[in-house]
């Protein structure tokens, strides 16, 4: 099976590590392994622990702590992964055949688009609405009915959504899983940056709304803990207990060491504080973000990000935005993602979830480079 290139984690892969400043991170500066376990018990607790095969699905401790973020579910509605990547592979994988079809909501992250179009076929395009007068980007429900029918096997939600940090309120939850239950299409919500709300307001999930809804989430950005590399499938027990076996053929189990870590990390207490963590970083930077594009406000135009690390830039410089964005980092050293990998030329994703000054620093960088790209255009 062919399987497109996923083109910005290729040049995420290819170039976080050797620019000087990486603004292409969706999630929040990492923690430390030190700031997560701040008592002497749970140090010698991970010291002790075997570097074992753990549970495959996740141990029974961690299980119960996701499940205690969903409602009405028990240790058989989850299903522990290798970050939500791994999840969502494992959902698509199980969920998709040839001749299906999937609607996807876009701009999204790339990983589901490329994997609906290599398992089903057929995916079209659901684009949220830039909605000027209430400054939101939102789902255009009259859109969706149009595009659902029989053979919708999946529509593909990212909510708060990659990369306009848009969230979607529960009316529109509602009416969403309305549409999908006319044809008995699985919903896949994608609920990674719930957490990491701008206001602290929790992102309505799609949990409970439907009986073909499946969550996928993890640590890896509200959470501030990418390296764990811990996620989660949340679903019917049925379906938790199929898709358990399609996870044999990817990692077969967590690292031991980050199941540990994550049920650490989701005890309630310790949550709380991760959570005002990654909420303290964004409502520090999110107003650095905001000021230097107001300083140079003929130059953009955005919506304001709900939730997530994320700015979703649209820039007036007659410059496509991969052209843009490797000049930035040949030039600057500062990597940011251009709107092409979302679709959507004339736009930047700029992730705000670093330490402060180096975040300044990467921006006074890009103002150098759109300096000289303008006088290039004679601007
Ligand atoms: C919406 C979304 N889902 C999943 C992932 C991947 O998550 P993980 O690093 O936990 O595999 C990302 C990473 O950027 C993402 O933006």
């Amino acid at each position: 099976m062919k399987i497109e290139v996923f083109a910005m984690e290729r040049m995420q892969s290819t170039w976080e590590n050797l620019v000087e400043f990486n603004l292409s991170e969706s999630g929040v500066h990492p923690m430390r392994v030190a700031e997560l376990l701040d008592t002497d018990a749970e140090r010698a607790d991970l010291l002790q622990q075997e570097i074992c095969y753990t549970q495959s699905n996740g141990t029974i401790e961690l299980r119960e702590a996701v499940a205690r973020l969903y409602p009405g579910t028990t240790v058989d509605h989850v299903e522990v992964t290798n970050g939500g990547s791994e999840a969502n592979f494992v959902v698509c994988w199980k969920l998709l055949e040839p001749g299906d079809e999937v609607v996807m909501m876009v701009p999204n992250y790339g990983q589901t688009l490329g994997l609906a179009k290599a398992f089903a076929g057929t995916m079209h395009d659901w684009p949220l609405v830039a909605d000027d007068g209430a400054r939101r980007w939102r789902p255009d429900l009259d859109r969706l009915a149009a595009l659902v029918n029989a053979r919708t096997k999946l529509i593909v939600l990212c909510n708060p959504n990659n990369p306009t940090g848009a969230r979607i309120r529960a009316s529109e939850l509602d009416a969403i899983a309305a549409i999908a239950a006319r044809h008995g299409s699985w919903i896949l919500s994608d609920e990674i940056y719930r957490g990491a709300e701008v206001d602290g307001q929790e992102t309505p999930s799609i949990w409970g709304r439907y009986e073909r809804a499946i969550v996928t989430s993890g640590l890896s950005k509200a959470y501030g803990l990418p390296g764990l590399r811990i996620g989660w499938i949340v679903a019917p027990p049925s379906f938790i207990a199929s898709s358990w076996s399609y996870h044999d053929y990817t990692s077969i189990a967590p690292g031991a060491l980050s199941d540990r870590l994550a049920r650490v990390a989701l005890a309630p207490a310790r949550r709380t504080r991760i959570l005002d963590r990654t909420r303290a970083i964004i409502r520090t930077n999110l107003p650095v973000m905001t000021d230097w594009l107001s300083a140079h406000g003929e130059e953009f135009d955005y919506i304001a990000p709900e939730a997530g690390a994320i700015v979703y830039v649209h820039y007036r410089l007659p410059v496509n935005s991969t052209l843009l964005v490797n000049r930035l980092r040949e030039e600057k050293s500062v990597l940011v993602v251009p709107g092409d990998h979302f679709g959507m030329d004339g736009y930047l994703r700029i992730g705000t979830g670093s330490e402060t000054g180096y975040l300044r620093t990467g921006l006074n960088r890009l103002r150098e480079l759109l300096g000289s790209l303008a006088a290039e255009a004679g601007r």
